[in-house]
């Protein structure tokens, strides 16, 4: 073969070589009822506790920078694992409890075959669907990570007081751009944030400013009612969207385009011109950002992914084999 040629192919084969193996498929043959198993946990879960939905689609974009499992893993006491870095220590109990009932419901049919980062994707993808989102075909073939760093999780994820450059820096290094950023974004369309997430925004926001001027004043009014300066519960959340806080709709942008934006990070999106105009439009076109949401989490699924023979297929998520 031509040298130039085998070259371009080597190449090609590196750069596409994660994402490649991963397939709808995979499972066929070792686990064909992986995705009606992990459907029905996520069913009775939801059921029983909806704010699990929101949650799992946070676990799955924390685990993301790198998705092989490793935020489930517990802390040992020779390692702070990525769970208990201070950026995740908001991560709900209930994402956690939703990936080790339907690991363990898939462990009952198909024992030592799926692994945990499997899971977390498929029970993401579902609980998007059950909450009126879009729906989108899960790739498999994640293997589970046997390394989980909390300073890791510090490093790599966003932080609320983001700017647009500093998201948009922050995605790249993960290959994902600026539609990524506005559509994986428009997953606070649901769930919940903590006061001292956004409280700076209502108090003590700059010299000049107490308040952050892009925050509209009524929804300020009434973030203040439920997290005042002083004296609040430091548990209370606030939902991302008061209208419909259990739903996956397009309410995300409209609220932004109000300065009815949580953190700091939503509004900059309408705030910074480069991300205006996408969110303007997923305003108006629900399904444009449903289809450009789904294909964002398929590409995040894909990010740093393990396979072949890297990793372990875990038996237990919150811990290595
Ligand atoms: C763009 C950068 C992002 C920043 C700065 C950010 C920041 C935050 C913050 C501060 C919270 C509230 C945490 C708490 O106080 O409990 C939160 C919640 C949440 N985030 Fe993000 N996030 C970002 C991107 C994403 C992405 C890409 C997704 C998923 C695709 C996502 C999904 C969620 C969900 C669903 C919640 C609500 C969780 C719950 O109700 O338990 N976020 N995020």
């Amino acid at each position: 073969m031509d040298k130039t040629l085998l070259l371009l192919l080597v190449i090609t084969v590196c750069v596409s070589s994660s994402s490649a193996q991963l397939s709808v498929g995979f499972y066929g043959r070792s686990c064909p009822r992986v995705e009606s198993i992990v459907k029905r946990v996520a069913l009775d879960k939801f059921k029983q506790a909806p704010t699990s939905a929101a949650a799992t689609v946070r676990l799955f974009f924390h685990d993301c920078f790198g998705c092989d499992a490793s935020v489930t893993l517990a802390s040992t006491p020779a390692n702070r694992a990525e769970k208990d870095a201070d950026i995740n220590k908001s991560l709900a109990g209930d994402a956690f409890d939703s990936v080790m009932k339907a690991k363990k419901a898939v462990e009952a049919e198909c024992p030592g075959v799926v692994s945990c980062a499997d899971v977390l994707a498929i029970l993401t993808r579902d609980f998007v669907g059950l909450t009126g989102g879009p729906a989108w075909q899960v790739k498999k073939g994640r293997r589970d990570g046997r390394i989980s760093r909390a300073e890791a999780a510090t490093a790599n994820l966003p932080g609320a007081e983001f700017s647009v450059n500093q998201l948009l820096k922050n995605f790249a290094t993960k290959g994902l751009n600026l539609v990524d950023l506005v559509s994986l974004s428009g997953a606070h369309t649901f769930g919940f944030a903590h006061c001292d997430q956004f409280s700076s925004r209502l108090y003590n926001f700059s010299s000049s400013n107490r308040m952050d001027p892009t925050m509209s004043s009524s929804f300020a009014s009434d973030l203040k009612k439920s997290c005042p300066i002083r004296g609040g519960n430091p548990n209370l959340v606030e939902p991302f969207d008061p209208v419909t806080p259990f739903e996956f709709d397009n309410a995300y942008y409209k609220n932004l385009l109000a300065g009815r934006g949580l953190v700091t990070s939503d509004q900059e999106l309408y705030s910074d011109r480069r991300t205006r105009k996408l969110v303007r439009l997923f305003s108006k076109k629900r399904q444009r950002f449903f289809n450009a949401f789904a294909d964002a989490m398929d590409k995040m699924g894909s990010i740093g992914v393990k396979t072949g023979t890297s990793g372990e297929i875990r038996r237990d998520c919150s811990r290595i084999n």
